[in-house]
């Protein structure tokens, strides 16, 4: 077994420091196999990271899809290492901002406009301003998850945070105006029922619609065309955050893909290959007001966001990311699905091929958090990051897959056997994972 104690002695300490051990809940250790999975990297390239006790890794988690092209890809560090030397931030404007408004008009079919931020939550909570001020509505009906701020944090005043219905169990909404309980309201993915009767309710004050057009199935067809016009026959903007499904399935995000325009769009994450960078872009009619709208930050169009982003768009388009990600997963699919098959477990590989994802059939539902925890802390022991589904860069190659496949199949062994012998517990050597939190969305 792998030595871990550097991160786990580290964690120990940030625990003292930092309350909620970390900045970003996905990378708390009770998210993986708590004592076995690594929590610190102190390098990482390519496919691969190295992490504080010295071990190597192949991450399928990739910065919750952050990476995209690979860690510390070359031409992008290179074009961010040359800006650096003329300056990372100036006292003007830099002209790489309408460079990379153009591409983004050139690559997002819903740009006209653009503007920018540093991530995917503060972006959305951008676009949330906008389409307020835009329709001069405040009610923004959302499915998914669009990251930590007051409008959209504030849903959940609208369900008991001890039932762990949303978005996470143990989190309270504490800290967020209770006055805006109401003003931004769930609906379910596919349910257009929900979303009409949510219209009717609130007639005449809904200003957008926010939603992560899809996550890890396609839309069913026709849905998000229907939504569309459901929020323009409401007068209402429809918002598309693309923070997870943008670049890897269409370099144009999944709008692209599907068809389907939105008014607006949320990018950011994977846009940068790893540099803080995030977009909110859209139609004429929905951005131009923003002008009179007080939307303004010190470093949000810095050169190094904004360098990295053109880099790393550019690349995509460069190595036929599409095509690539599309071999890439239907490539991992098979090999997961032979070691499904080999190991004697029923199960499958589901999903995009952007977001395999490895779902086994169970005697009892209430197994699957230990079996999920089991096969996280297995292949951990193993040298592969990852949760049940997987999330390829355009560095992973197939000598990854094989390695992958392989040690899917030993850890579904050892899962088969904690099933058979029915003690599943003394296979795991750590707490039962907490589960991420729910997106309202597929
Ligand atoms: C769909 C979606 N929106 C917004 C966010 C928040 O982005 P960030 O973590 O960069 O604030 C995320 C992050 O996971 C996301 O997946």
């Amino acid at each position: 077994m792998r030595d871990v104690s550097q991160s786990v002695a580290l964690y120990e300490r940030a625990g003292d420091l930092i309350p909620g051990w970390t900045q970003l809940i996905s990378r708390r250790a009770d998210q993986f196999a708590n004592g076995v999975s690594p929590v610190y990297a102190q390098r990482a390239k390519g496919s691969h990271f190295i992490d504080i006790d010295e071990n190597e890794y192949i991450d399928w988690v990739n910065a919750v899809g952050a990476i995209i092209l690979g860690h510390a890809d070359d031409v992008v560090d290179a074009a961010v290492v040359d800006q650096i030397s003329r300056g990372s931030l100036y006292t003007l404007n830099s002209p790489l901002e309408i460079e990379l408004a153009e591409l983004l008009a050139d690559t997002i079919p819903s740009a006209e406009m653009v503007r920018y931020t540093k991530g995917g939550g503060e972006a959305c909570a951008v676009a949330a301003r906008i389409a307020r001020g835009t329709t001069g509505r405040d009610i923004i009906l959302f499915c998914g998850y669009h990251g930590w701020h007051d409008w959209y944090q504030a849903a959940n005043y609208l369900v008991d945070p001890e039932s762990g219905e949303f978005p996470f169990a143990g989190i309270e909404p504490i800290g967020v105006p209770r006055a805006l309980a109401g003003t931004a309201l769930p609906f379910s993915y596919g349910n257009l029922p929900m979303l009409e009767s949510l219209f009717e309710e609130h007639a005449g004050q809904v200003a957008a619609i926010m939603m992560e057009p899809l996550r890890t199935e396609l839309p069913p067809p026709g849905y998000l065309e229907a939504v569309r016009d459901l929020a323009h026959k409401h007068g209402a903007l429809l918002i598309f955050d693309e923070v997870s499904s943008g670049w890897r399935l269409s370099v144009g995000g999944a709008q692209a893909y599907v068809g389907v325009t939105p008014d607006m769009t949320v990018v950011a994450k994977a846009m940068s290959n790893g540099y803080p960078m995030g977009a909110v872009v859209g139609s004429r009619a929905a951005m131009e007001p923003a002008k009179r709208m007080f939307i303004s930050s010190s470093y949000w169009s810095d050169n190094i966001g904004l360098v990295a982003s053109l880099a790393t768009i550019h690349e995509l388009k460069r190595r036929d990311s599409e095509r690539r990600f599309q071999e890439i997963g239907e490539a991992l699919r098979t090999a997961l699905n032979n070691a499904i098959d080999e190991s004697g477990l029923t199960g499958k590989c589901v999903g995009l091929h952007t977001n395999p994802t490895v779902s086994l059939q169970l005697p009892d539902e209430t197994l699957r958090p230990k079996v999920n925890t089991l096969f996280i802390q297995e292949m951990a022991k193993r040298g592969i990051h990852t949760y049940m589904s997987f999330k390829a860069t355009l560095a992973h190659t197939e000598e990854d897959i094989r390695l992958t496949a392989q040690a899917t199949l030993e850890s579904l062994m050892v899962i088969r056997n904690g099933l058979e012998s029915g003690d599943m517990d003394s296979l795991l050597s750590v707490d039962i994972k907490k589960e991420p939190f729910r997106r309202l969305v597929k």
